[in-house]
């Protein structure tokens, strides 16, 4: 089956071997770097598929210098930066690479848990610094994990496995989404409403896609409404905070600090963010195992044939394309 694919950046394998034994008409960005708006739009035409990260931006100007091609596979769970209502309008077929990030961005959300609250960067900071005064009684003192409330906002698969190893922490859960979650449910954790949950929480780790309605879902008023004591932690998208209003509580110490992953404008970081030294800042890297990243590009790559071979895809995001034209 042959089709014109193109390949937005190097990725591990799989991905790529699986698509070349597909088809022979594969052309990829050889740079280790986000192409820019105008290299995207003039990669992508006459393409029948493309594979794409999550630091393309996907726009409608982009699917438009694509009309024909036939999917846009993108390696990540999320896929906030593709413009879906035009790939649909398009008849492109949009798939994401769910499931097989859960565990390791689970890992990566209790790192910044016990990294902020137990002050880990912070510590290695002064030693490398040569700035250990020796041990003291009142020195470097942080905040307790075990035993302490943490809630979940959005009770999707990594909240779900992130609770599972809050019960080691013999941690009671909260949550805060739509729907109940059975899963959740099951570990103990208790549905409460938004503002519930950020006023009795003293970890409140964000799990929600990114969209119209969680921009800004943590925003200064919501910030207010947390103890003084408790920390934020963000693995999900970065706009779901508004990053401006953060430095100004962690300064002000309206609460006690965050572990972020991601941020709102990356790779920057709003100003004086990184001065505050109540915070863990990572650089985007929830899904950054080999294993992780293997099978999120194989993922990527099977969504991708399967439509080529005109099959549905495992993970198609915007099924009323396949519904519509009855297969590609
Ligand atoms: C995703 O896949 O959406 C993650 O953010 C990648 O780390």
């Amino acid at each position: 089956m042959a089709g014109r694919v193109f390949i937005t950046q190097p990725i591990p394998e799989p991905g790529p071997t699986l698509i070349r034994k597909t088809t022979s008409l594969v052309t990829a960005n050889g740079e280790d770097r986000i192409l820019s708006h105008e290299e995207l739009v003039e990669a992508v035409k006459g393409c029948d598929a493309v594979l794409c990260l999550l630091t393309d931006r996907i726009d409608a100007g982009v699917l438009e210098a694509a009309k024909g091609c036939r999917v846009f596979a993108n390696m990540a769970v999320g896929y906030n930066n593709v413009d879906v209502a035009s790939a649909t309008r398009l008849g492109i077929a949009v798939t994401n690479t769910p499931g097989v990030l859960t565990e390791a961005t689970a890992d990566l959300t209790w790192a910044l848990i016990l990294g902020v609250a137990r002050r880990v960067a912070e510590g290695d900071r002064v030693m490398r610094a040569d700035a250990f005064p020796g041990w003291g009684p009142m020195y470097m003192l942080g905040g307790d994990v075990t035993g302490r409330t943490l809630g979940l906002i959005g009770p999707g698969r990594i909240a779900v496995a992130v609770a599972e190893r809050a019960n080691g922490f013999k941690m009671p859960l909260l949550y805060h989404g739509r729907r109940p979650s059975p899963e959740l449910d099951s570990l103990g954790a208790k549905q409460v409403s938004f503002e519930k949950l950020l006023e009795q929480s003293d970890f409140v780790s964000l799990h929600v896609p990114l969209s119209s309605e969680t921009r800004h879902l943590i925003d200064a008023k919501a910030i207010a409404r947390m103890k003084k004591s408790a920390y934020l932690i963000n693995t999900a998208r970065g706009p779901v905070v508004d990053e401006a209003a953060l430095v100004s509580a962690l300064r002000e110490g309206t609460i006690a600090g965050a572990g972020l992953d991601v941020y709102e404008d990356e790779p920057r970081m709003a100003e004086g963010l990184s001065s505050c030294q109540n915070t863990v800042l990572l650089p985007h890297l929830g899904s950054a195992t080999h294993a992780t990243r293997a099978a999120m590009s194989r993922i990527a790559g099977e969504n991708l044939i399967a439509v080529l071979e005109g099959r549905r895809p495992a993970n198609l995001v915007n099924p009323e394309v396949w519904k519509e034209a009855g297969g590609h």
